[in-house]
């Protein structure tokens, strides 16, 4: 079978571990089919390189786990063209994780809930950042614009964004270093009125989301918490003044996951200036960078 598995935008400002949004483009696309052997192979076909071990790799993970609970008598090969970049914040160890997640479930007839396969996909995240956070495998899973309710039982909710509702993201030639890496710069404990500023922001992106109002969904991106602090950490190259560009287009801004790629949330007859600014913006700083003009999208599917 032949899978796509979408990029993903993890927190979109004020929803750390908790929003996330499925990108039309860019996409991995993934072969995978049975071994007779119980074994898990990977290959590189195209695109980025990614470990080959399938114990250290996200979606080769997934498939030995998979195999295992399910005490499956064959295996799988997954051949990949890894279009997302690894470390960029666009969900790429997720976008494997979940397309494996999704593959083996289908070629042995396991008849798992998408939630079931968020929490299989989730451990591939374990084994790239150090945490199985699972907003960017939901938001795989699931396409769309998701919300991980709560973690401890699993519950996620997946809301469709307005049709209007377009994406500009901007990933910079710079190398941020580890999930793992962002995650400790975070503040342990914030005050209260960060968590009210937050809680604020958070509910009105989320109630645009459900009412189709991109305003209410620009305007609630802003977050006081985790990208001030990845910021300071020195992981968001020019974080203040791509905010500050976003503002004068009338796009929200924020850190796509854990950096360095930025997602703009704008209206879509509005992407491309916005876009040609971006670039302009951060040639001028000295970065190359890839621009996708994009939008929410489906989750993993077969084509
Ligand atoms: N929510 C996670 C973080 C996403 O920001 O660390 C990582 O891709």
């Amino acid at each position: 079978m032949r899978v796509r598995s979408p990029a993903t935008s993890a927190n979109l400002g004020s929803g750390f571990d908790v929003f996330g949004m499925a990108l039309r483009e860019p996409y991995d696309l993934i072969e995978a089919e049975r071994l007779p052997e119980r074994a898990v192979e990977l290959e590189i076909v195209g695109g980025y390189q990614v470990p080959l071990k399938p114990e250290e790799n996200t979606g080769g993970y997934v498939a030995l786990e998979m195999i295992r609970d399910f005490d499956i008598g064959g295996g799988v090969k997954f051949r990949i063209w890894k279009n997302i970049k690894p470390g960029s914040g666009l969900g790429s160890s997720a976008a494997t994780a979940a397309a494996a997640a999704y593959a083996v479930n289908k070629l042995y007839g396991l008849g798992l809930s998408a939630t079931e396969l968020v929490e299989y996909a989730a451990r591939g995240e374990l084994v790239s950042a150090g945490a199985a956070h699972v907003d960017n495998v939901a938001s795989a899973i699931y396409g769309g614009f998701i919300i991980i309710s709560s973690r401890n039982p699993l519950k996620i909710y997946s809301i469709r964004p307005p049709s209007g509702l377009g994406a500009v993201v901007v990933l910079p030639n710079v190398e941020k270093g580890s999930t793992r890496r962002a995650r400790e710069v975070l503040p342990s404990s914030i005050p209260l009125h960060h968590l009210v500023h937050n809680v604020g922001a958070a509910s009105t992106l989320a109630a645009g989301m459900a009412l189709g109002d991109p305003e209410m969904i620009k305007w609630g991106m802003r977050d006081v918490v985790v990208e001030p602090a990845r910021s300071s950490a020195g992981i968001i190259p020019e974080y203040d003044g791509v905010k500050a560009l976003g503002e004068r287009f009338g796009a929200g801004v924020a850190v796509s996951g854990a950096g360095p790629a930025i997602i703009a949330l704008i209206e879509r007859e509005k992407r491309s200036e916005l876009a040609v600014a971006l670039k302009e913006f951060y040639r001028s700083r000295g970065y190359e960078c890839v621009v996708y003009v994009t939008e929410p999208g489906p989750g993993v599917s077969e084509f």
